[in-house]
């Protein structure tokens, strides 16, 4: 029997060689926006993932490459590389690099074709789709067919991706992402305020009532419906059901006519993660308003500071907790900005969450059985079974809002709500 701190290891290291550093490889996952490589030849971009330093480019003739960052001569780093003539030339002593992280010249050795053999650089399968650009740090033989989330389904028009570097390991952030029940504390004073939640008056205003909210979780094809139940008008409940794709999608239920919205987690090292923000409506294009308030870093993005993915309020600045709004009840926290608001709380648990020191509760089911889900996917992952959420159909999920009479089980009477399908509407309250 492994004991809480080796539970607590498993769940949280992700890199090479580590039981969730293998599951993590099992995936694509979101790894750069493609407005981040724009055209032939453009700047190199350095991305760390899974703890593995990478850069990705696009070379001369449009084709991605994700490779080793470092130089296999003395290990400089290749962004500071030339991207010409179809590969990416190091800076110090100019050898050359492809797309495959094959080594194609090294100038001071010409000819010497089995050291440019020796030479090959770490090199992953890097695709477009959907806005954002996919990596794979897997087995080659185990690669699965591509990502198919509706938000990368939609027309270019009908979403809006950002991401923001949060300085904690994926597994905190990512249980903020289902935990139903901090909305009605944490995010009180933003959800009522927000541009992009204004809209759902009664969902809110049930969001903000009841505090006694009750978790049903079940499992699903790829992790788990959290459904998390408040008091409704006459009798009746509110269900807000998030969707848990392994191994780091969520899915957050929508509000009124709001688009549908959600993260990804995914890590960069043990010891902080990129956290993606989505949001896409399925069946429209997203209005002008709606994408002011996105690129103004409301609802689920954030401010940044120019030219980077760090957040204008972050844990050096104290995320700028104004502490009269606090004591004013204008926000819950003092904290602007309902991601702000999720990042403060998420990192201030420190680099790493140390699950000994926890004291779970009822409304933690979620985190709970997704933290079980995970553990059970590494040990299946042993026997040769694939890992949920890897397999493309378990990534075609909605999430729903909805009132329900009680004592009717909310994931049969919403079935239909919780999978994607073109043209078809969100259930929403
Ligand atoms: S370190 Fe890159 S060529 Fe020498
Ligand atoms: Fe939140």
């Amino acid at each position: 029997m492994a004991t809480r701190e080796e539970l607590n290891k498993l769940l949280t290291e992700t890199g090479q060689g580590t039981p969730m550093g293998d599951l993590f490889r099992r995936y694509w996952l979101p790894a750069l926006l493609s407005w981040e490589l724009p055209e032939p030849d453009c700047p190199p971009v350095r991305v760390k993932l899974l703890s593995e330093r990478l850069l990705a480019f696009r070379d001369t003739k449009g084709r991605l490459g994700l490779i080793d960052e470092q130089c296999a001569h003395r290990c400089a780093s290749l962004f500071y590389g030339r991207n010409e003539e179809s590969g990416i030339r190091c800076a110090f002593h100019g050898w050359k690099y492809d797309v495959n992280g094959n080594c194609t010249e090294i100038p001071s050795e010409p000819g010497n074709i089995e050291l440019l053999k020796e030479m090959k650089l770490k090199a992953y399968p890097l695709i477009d789709r959907g806005g954002v650009l996919w990596a794979y740090l897997g087995p080659p033989e185990l690669k699965p067919a591509l990502p198919e989330f509706e938000f990368a389904m939609v027309g270019q028009k009908q979403r809006f991706i950002s991401k923001r570097i949060q300085e904690c390991n994926y597994l905190q952030a990512m249980e903020g992402g289902i935990d139903s029940c901090h909305v009605g504390f944490l995010h009180s004073g933003s959800v009522e305020t927000d541009p992009l939640s204004v809209s759902a008056v009664k969902g809110n205003e049930y969001t903000l009532k009841d505090h006694e909210v009750r978790f049903e979780v079940v499992p699903s094809d790829g992790g788990l419906l959290i459904g998390a139940r408040r008091k409704a008008d006459g009798g009746n409940f509110y269900w807000r059901i998030t969707q848990w794709v392994m191994p780091c999608f969520t899915q957050i239920p929508p509000r009124g006519e709001n688009p549908q919205r959600g993260h990804f987690w995914v890590p960069m090292d043990d010891e902080n993660c990129w956290a993606w923000n989505y949001d896409y409506h399925p069946i429209r294009d997203l209005t002008e308003k709606e994408l002011e308030a996105m690129q103004d870093g409301c609802g689920v993005h954030t401010e940044l500071l120019p030219g980077t993915f760090i957040p204008v309020r972050n844990q050096r600045n104290d995320y700028m907790v104004d502490r009269a709004a606090q004591k004013a009840n204008i926000t819950f926290s003092g904290i602007t900005g309902v991601a702000n608001q999720d990042c403060a709380m998420q990192e201030s648990i420190g680099p790493i969450s140390d699950h000994t020191k926890e004291h779970l509760v009822a409304t933690d089911k979620g985190i709970v059985m997704a933290r079980q889900r995970l553990r059970s996917a590494v040990e299946a992952m042993k026997k040769g079974i694939t890992p949920p959420g890897v397999d493309p159909a378990s990534h075609r999920v909605r999430s729903v809002a909805i009132v329900l009479p009680p004592g009717v089980p909310f994931a049969e009477a919403v079935k239909d709500g919780l999978t994607a399908e073109e043209g078809k509407p969100l259930v929403t309250v």
